[in-house]
């Protein structure tokens, strides 16, 4: 039997690639994006060209709005019906130390990154019942570096929250996360940004996209595993040697 998943802010980027391996292992995928709407509806036009038996879908909501969290679960059950994975991907990565953040800078990454998956986690569960959560976190949240004070907090909070739905869930859901690194540069940085990052981690490159995907299936293959986290960082949550 094919099984659906839905992943936020899937239309660019790690949560595309996500959305291309989900659809290369047989599951149907519901593409969420909030501005991208045209390679949201892109993606889902190319996949179902490319696997023409399975269902491809797209759907709308601003994750800082939580009026447009709760109803994202209904709707997609409405439309799709009820699905067995939820990958919480989306993110708002704002740089800003500690005594440079307003309000704004606060609230929007605490309400995509950590809000917004907690009512989707709630949303899931009584909604779907069964299956699987994966929350994308970052290597960051194992240093108390400031430079990102919000974004490495909000996914300290979803690491937190990760272990509290597995215990709470189990057995009929397991949620785990995977900690990315030095994996694609930001939209205004280019490849060798990220091979100068990678010089400071045990790994000496980029992991590329590559490490998440291999712990999706991991994940998703492991039966028994629940309120785990996968680092795919080339080992930087080691911290450095030198
Ligand atoms: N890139 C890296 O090297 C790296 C490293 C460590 C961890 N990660 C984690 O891996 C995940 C994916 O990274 P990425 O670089 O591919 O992410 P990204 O491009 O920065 O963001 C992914 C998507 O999040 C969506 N998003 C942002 N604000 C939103 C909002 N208000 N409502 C709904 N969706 C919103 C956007 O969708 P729309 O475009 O449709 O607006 C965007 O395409 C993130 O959780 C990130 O923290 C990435």
């Amino acid at each position: 039997m094919k099984q659906t998943a839905l992943i936020t802010g899937a239309s660019k980027r790690i949560g595309k690639v996500i959305a291309e391996f989900l659809a290369e292992m047989g599951w149907n995928v519901i593409v969420h994006f909030n501005s991208s709407e045209k390679p949201a509806k892109q993606l889902a036009e190319t996949l179902s060209l490319k696997f023409p038996t399975q269902k491809f879908g797209f759907v709308k909501a601003n994750l800082s709005n939580i009026n447009e969290v709760i109803e994202l679960v209904p709707k997609v059950v409405s439309e799709f019906g009820e699905f067995e994975l939820l990958v919480n991907n989306a993110s708002v990565f704002n740089p800003g130390y500690l005594k440079e953040t307003s309000l704004k800078l606060f609230n929007t990454p605490f309400d995509v990154n950590l809000k917004a998956p907690f009512f989707l986690i709630r949303d899931f569960a009584n909604h779907c019942k069964q299956g699987n959560i994966i929350n994308i976190v970052d290597t960051r949240m194992t240093s108390n570096q400031s430079n990102f004070a919000v974004y490495s907090l909000s996914k300290k909070g979803l690491w937190e929250l990760t272990k509290m739905a597995a215990l709470e869930l189990a057995p009929e859901i397991r949620v785990n996360a995977i900690a990315p690194g030095v994996t694609l540069p930001p939209n205004d940085k280019d490849e060798n940004y990220l091979l100068n990052l990678a010089q400071s981690i045990p790994m000496k490159k980029p992991g590329g996209v590559e490490p998440i995907i291999k712990s999706i299936n991991y994940i998703l293959e492991n039966n028994h595993l629940t309120g785990q986290l996968l680092f795919a960082d080339g080992g930087e949550n080691l911290g450095s040697n030198v």
